[in-house]
């Protein structure tokens, strides 16, 4: 498709939301508008495009907008891509609506909603986002900085009142089943142990309690330990701290805290530059493709094949914190 036979565009935020969407789907409107290319703002993800949920969006539709956490798009889990006829609907929509291209801001199951779009014949431009870090097309996904900057955040306080009580502090962070917010929030945050997914089978509870106790005779006065949403049993495992060492411990469960937010620069720098790519590749006729930033370049991969790569997390990270924390 050449460039010029790009007219409409339409921009929707899928999932869960993700300090940074806005940035992006700012980025995606203003590229595209300076380029004369109109864009149609889609709500509440795909749920929007399958009941005609649609907004024209002019450059002042993102004025101030940067800066703010959530979507201002909003965002839902749609059940009903995962029927034929709830795609079959939202293909039609796509070709009611005349859109040359959609852009969708959101995370894996949002990525497979756009290969089963795709099928239909809608053209698909995925932008990664979610706080998980979980996408294995793409080394950064928008909004994990934030969420993990808001865990360390949450973390410092937390040491606070750890220590002036001598007290062990569990503390689950938000990531579905992978573990990179645990480990980046227990890294940044100075904590002695982390359970995460990926390691679950070689951290068990008995080790961080055997670590716990060494830590407590060789002077340490207060506790902290990260547990990735992924493995859980965060409120049990402080029980059985407190049970088994006798030192008063408290379990806090970061939960959606970490979802929300203004973003941080980093998040409002890849947002910027993953909208702009996104309608570029769009204007250059591209179809089905997916922004990834990988080897600190942004790039553009085959939707399918984005789907079938494989990343693992940076197991240096633990022994890392684990030497950091003697
Ligand atoms: O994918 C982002 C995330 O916040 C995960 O970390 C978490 O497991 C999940 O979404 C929570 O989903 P919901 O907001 O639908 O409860």
């Amino acid at each position: 498709m050449a460039e010029n036979k790009i007219k409409k565009i339409g921009v929707l935020t899928s999932g869960g939301d993700a300090p940074g969407m806005n940035a992006a789907i700012r980025a995606v409107v203003r590229t595209a508008l300076f380029h004369d290319v109109d864009v149609i703002g889609i709500r509440k993800g795909y749920n929007g495009l399958i009941n005609g949920e649609i907004k024209e969006m002019h450059s002042k539709d993102v004025s101030n907008v940067m800066n703010l956490g959530g979507t201002i798009l909003h965002t839902a889990r749609c059940p009903e891509m995962m029927t034929e006829e709830g795609l079959d609907k939202a293909a039609a929509i796509y070709k009611i609506l005349s859109l040359d291209a959609l852009v969708v801001i959101g995370g894996d199951g949002s990525f497979r909603g756009m290969q089963s779009l795709a099928e239909r014949g809608v053209n698909c431009i995925g932008i990664p986002a979610t706080i998980d870090l979980d996408m294995n097309s793409t080394e950064y996904t928008i909004g994990f900085d934030t969420a993990v900057n808001t865990g360390m955040d949450a973390l410092n306080k937390l040491r606070d009142t750890s220590s002036s009580h001598e007290r062990c502090s569990v503390v689950e962070v938000m990531g579905r089943d992978a573990g990179y917010i645990a480990v980046w929030c227990a890294m940044v945050g100075g904590a002695e142990d982390v359970m995460f997914p990926e390691e679950k089978e070689i951290i068990d509870s008995k080790k961080v309690i055997q670590q716990i106790l060494e830590n407590r005779s060789i002077g340490k006065r207060h506790n902290l330990i990260v547990v990735a949403e992924g493995v859980g049993g965060t409120q049990k495992l402080a029980q059985d701290i407190q049970n088994i060492t006798g030192i008063q411990t408290r379990a806090t469960i970061l939960g959606h805290l970490q979802r929300g937010g203004s973003p941080t620069a980093v998040d409002r720098m890849h947002a910027s530059m993953m909208g702009y790519h996104a309608v570029k590749a769009i204007l250059s006729g591209e179809e089905n493709k997916v922004v990834a930033f990988n080897g600190g370049k942004y790039e553009l991969l085959d939707l399918e094949k984005a789907m079938t790569m494989e990343k693992h997390l940076d197991h240096e990270i633990y022994d890392v914190i684990k030497i950091l924390a003697i």
